[in-house]
């Protein structure tokens, strides 16, 4: 009895030890990849970037910083880069000022690319820049659009390099974004634009005026750059479409839009008298056969994203979701034209 109490507890010991020397095992190699990394990141990296410290001028440093490197990137483009398979993104060199040339960046080995971004992506993470705090899930094509123009009108283009007709266009000052979709996370872009230079002071940066909604409008645009057939939300397409409602949509209307297109939709609400052009008559007007995306854009975005008079307000911060869907099958079922 007593030998095969002690044979059981041999085996019993034997498998811990296995089971401990697996997990060891596994423990052990793990640790020497970041081991590695370290070293990599200690003895090549470091020679031109660095990974601590705070944000400094460009014209003090010889390569951008990389405290925040475990945010920035998609791991996919941060790959690629480290195994020298990208092109460069600075079409002057980083240092535009200087006349001595960024040699051609260190690649390495894949494995030792990995070990290294898994490195960065412990080691660098900034706790002020949040996760998910731009949420483009139900980014559409039309916002996009909206990004488009701050991109020209807020003079990105004077600086930043994208793609038109397959040609580079805009000023090669600093960074390239024409395939910034592939490279950035969108919550590391989210928090540069609320403040450039929280990252990059006195380097030439620029800080726009953008409202919270015109800052997720240039971020999702940036995003969509490099991708082919990046697939926008269509909100037409979406449930609350499906279990739209035309009654809610006549308390909508009646509460929201008789104001200016009247109770009955023969432009004749009380705002009607002091605007030119006059609110449309929604009675003549075969709503019917419009388009839903049509329809949507110009009740979420107003008269102005289509060409139209801005006294038509966009309503897109007023109502939930569920309302525009109920509101654009209350105007299809309604007015179908004379
Ligand atoms: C000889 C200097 C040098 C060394 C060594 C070097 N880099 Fe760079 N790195 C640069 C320069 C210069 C750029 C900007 C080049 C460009 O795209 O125009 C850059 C760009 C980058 C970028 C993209 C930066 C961004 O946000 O735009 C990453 C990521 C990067 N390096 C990581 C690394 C890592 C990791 C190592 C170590 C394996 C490393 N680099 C070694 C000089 C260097
Ligand atoms: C007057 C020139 C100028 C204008 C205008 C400008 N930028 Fe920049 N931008 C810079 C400079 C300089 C930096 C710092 C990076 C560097 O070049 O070293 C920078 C950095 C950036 C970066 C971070 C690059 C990186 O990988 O670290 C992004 C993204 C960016 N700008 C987007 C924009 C957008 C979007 C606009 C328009 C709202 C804009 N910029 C307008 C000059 C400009
Ligand atoms: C402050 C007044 C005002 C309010 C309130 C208003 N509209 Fe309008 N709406 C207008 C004006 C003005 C036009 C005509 C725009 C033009 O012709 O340039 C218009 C046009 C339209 C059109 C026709 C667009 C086209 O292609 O001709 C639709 C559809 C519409 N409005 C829907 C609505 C809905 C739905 C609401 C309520 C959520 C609403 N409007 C509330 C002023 C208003």
């Amino acid at each position: 009895m007593d030998t095969l109490k002690i044979s059981i507890k041999r085996i019993l010991c034997a498998a811990v030890v296995a089971a401990l020397s697996i997990l060891s095992f596994a423990g052990f190699a793990s640790a020497s990849d970041e081991g590695r990394a370290a070293k990599i990141v200690k003895e090549t990296c470091e020679n031109c970037h660095r990974f601590s410290g705070p944000p400094k001028s460009k014209f003090t440093l010889d390569a951008p910083d990389m405290m925040w490197s475990g945010v920035k990137y998609q791991r996919d483009w941060a790959l690629r880069w480290l195994e020298g398979k990208e092109e460069a993104l600075y079409p002057n060199g980083y240092r535009w000022d200087s006349k001595k040339k960024d040699s051609k960046h260190p690649a390495l080995s894949s494995s030792d690319a990995k070990a290294v971004a898994d490195y960065m992506e412990k080691n660098f993470r900034d706790p002020r820049v949040q996760k998910n705090a731009l949420d483009l899930s139900r980014f559409t094509e039309m916002e996009a659009g909206f990004g488009a123009d701050i991109y020209k009108k807020y003079s990105c283009i004077g600086c930043h390099q994208i793609m038109e007709d397959g040609k580079k266009v805009g000023g090669p000052i600093s960074v390239t974004l024409y395939s910034a979709g592939k490279r950035y996370t969108a919550d590391w872009l989210y928090r540069f634009a609320a403040n450039p230079q929280d990252f990059t002071p006195h380097s030439g940066e620029y800080l726009a005026d953008l409202s919270a909604l015109g800052a997720r409008y240039i971020v999702g645009y940036l995003m969509t750059l490099g991708i082919d057939g990046y697939k926008y939300y269509e909100p037409w397409k979406s449930e609350y479409f499906q279990k739209a409602d035309p009654e809610r949509g006549a308390a909508v209307y009646k509460t929201y839009c008789a104001q200016c297109h009247g109770f009955k939709g023969e432009g004749d609400g009380p705002g009607a008298a002091g605007l030119d052009p006059k609110p449309a008559v929604h009675a003549k007007m075969p709503l019917s056969e419009m388009p839903e995306d049509y329809l949507y854009n110009v009740v979420y975005h107003g008269g102005k994203s289509v060409g139209k008079s801005p006294s038509m307000p966009d309503w897109g911060l007023t109502f939930p979701p569920q309302d525009f869907a109920d509101l654009i099958k209350y105007l299809r079922v309604t007015f179908k034209g004379q």
